[in-house]
């Protein structure tokens, strides 16, 4: 009967299993003890031997806050599946009263309203968690500990059997799948074993190992006390991640740092720079980013306020040459980065129309300003009234972009403010409430089409190019 594994056997991921373990750890940083329990099972899957009638290999993954459990799931499902998006995830928090569970599975039919419940975990789901190449499925059910009693009960039919009856009575088959479960449970006790007590620093340092250790007795104790023998039998491996190393820190940065660069140069094209930093504001990064309570969790914040968006803000105003070094080093205040501009040379000119625009929204400034760029367009922004009305003055833009909400100023007033002044001048609003009537009557009258939030770049683009080949063609006449 060998050749029904064989017929019905797996499909392979996009990247080669045997380069699984060293990705992975590339991925998640100082974690081996996880990539270790979970990468046999995806090679169990692979060669078809994993067994049947239960879901491919089930984890729970437990440990300090930050250090990597959730990004160990995307991470497998970037590789797996070319996305760390293509996991099922269930936030258990939701699943607390024990009357829950037709959330998840969708109500019998009898009970008023079965029609709308439909159920969170079904086939259709787990598949569309798969890619062409690879057809396991990865199901992630956070903070375990959190689910109402009912909800562990049906999750002992999926560990057991590999199935979970629907509300409708039909069934959902988890045998191509790889189940994870994260908890927090024993967090407070391993805080308390890391950071014995105010004015202590870290025991970490003093013995890595003997900490390992101690974390994951603490954890099993938690574990055993929450949940029944049935379940905690059924689980493949128990891995309980450590606190960040030193080094593990200093790569996570590096990496976080390195994927701004690759973002620079993807999204500016022949105008990229490159990004310096000094080891003093390396420092600065790690000490805001980084802590023994949260672990990795601000990293990418604090990179994306100190230095994303300063970054984004000088180039925006044009104040980054192309091909220009940007040093990063900590400002003298020592409370924020100081970027400087080095070298770099201006792109030929070539005749750009200019377009203002007007938020004070730095990621939207940034992201608008890229693809303005890329189409050819010389960019003026600006944040507030004032400023606005200092650009449209002096450099009179044939189209301009204001945001409806600035801070104390209204956009629509401005907008008939510049349209008086210059009436040739094209205006479009953004809003991300939306008008009233009266003010969206306005618009009409005056012309002003407008930009509801979210909208692809794409929109702009189209609506300033017809906006401005209006004024070229009413200054052709
Ligand atoms: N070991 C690690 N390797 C690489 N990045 C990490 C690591 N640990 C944390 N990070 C970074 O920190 C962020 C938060 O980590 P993650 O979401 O995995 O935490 P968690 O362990 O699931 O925490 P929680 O218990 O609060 O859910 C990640 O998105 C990632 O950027
Ligand atoms: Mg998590």
């Amino acid at each position: 009967m060998e050749t029904s594994i064989l017929q019905t056997g797996p499909r392979s991921p996009a990247v080669p299993s045997a380069d699984l373990v060293t990705l992975l750890s590339q991925k998640v940083v100082g974690q081996s003890a996880a990539t270790k329990a979970i990468v046999p099972y995806v090679y169990m899957y692979q060669s078809g031997l994993a067994p049947q009638n239960r879901p491919a290999g089930v984890f729970l993954l437990l440990g300090p806050t930050g250090t990597g459990k959730t990004k160990t799931v995307e991470a497998i499902a970037e590789l797996l599946h070319g996305s760390e998006k293509k996991v099922v995830k269930i936030d258990c928090g939701e699943f607390q009263m024990e009357h829950e569970t037709a959330k998840l599975v969708g109500a019998p039919p009898g009970y008023l309203g079965h029609r709308e419940t439909t159920p969170l975990l079904t086939q259709q789901q787990l598949l569309e968690a798969t890619s062409e190449g690879c057809d396991l499925a990865l199901v992630l059910f956070d903070e375990i500990e959190k689910a109402a009693h009912s909800i562990t009960k049906l999750l002992l039919g999926i560990l057991d059997k590999g199935l979970l009856r629907l509300g409708d009575n039909t069934t959902v088959n988890f045998e191509k799948t790889l189940i994870f479960f994260t908890s927090n449970l024993g967090a407070r006790e391993m805080m308390k074993a890391i950071n014995p007590g105010i004015g202590f620093h870290s025991q970490i340092a003093k013995s890595q190992a003997d900490m390992a250790t101690r974390l994951e007795s603490i954890a099993l104790g938690a574990v055993r006390k929450r949940f029944s023998p049935e379940f905690v039998n059924r689980i493949d491996a128990v891995v309980t991640y450590s606190p960040l190393t030193r080094e593990a820190m200093e790569l996570i940065l590096d990496h976080d740092i390195r994927a701004l660069q690759d973002h620079v140069n993807l999204r500016l094209g022949e105008r990229y720079f490159s990004i310096e930093i000094t080891p003093g504001a390396r420092e600065f990064l790690l000490q805001r980013g980084i802590s023994d309570e949260y672990g990795a969790r601000e990293l990418k914040r604090t990179i994306h306020r100190q230095l994303t968006q300063p970054l984004a803000t000088m180039v925006a105003r044009g104040e980054v040459q192309p091909g220009a070094q940007v040093n990063i080093a900590l400002g003298t205040d020592g409370e924020q980065l100081s970027l400087t501009p080095f070298g770099g040379a201006k792109l030929p000119a070539k005749h750009k129309p200019s377009i203002l625009i007007v938020d004070d929204n730095h990621d939207l400034l940034f992201f608008l300003a890229t693809e303005l760029q890329e189409e050819g367009w010389e960019m003026l922004i600006a944040e507030n009234a004032p400023q606005a009305r200092l650009a449209f003055y002096q450099r009179k833009p044939p189209v301009v972009l204001l945001d409806y909400m600035l801070g104390e100023d209204d956009g629509l007033h401005l907008a008939l403010e510049f349209q008086q002044q210059s009436p040739l001048a094209q205006i479009i609003l953004m809003t991300g409430g939306g008008f009233s009537d009266e003010e969206q009557l306005i618009c009409e009258e005056h012309d002003f089409p407008i930009l509801y939030k979210p909208f692809l770049a794409q929109d702009v683009l189209n609506l300033a190019r017809g906006r401005f080949n209006r004024v070229a063609a009413a200054a052709s006449v």
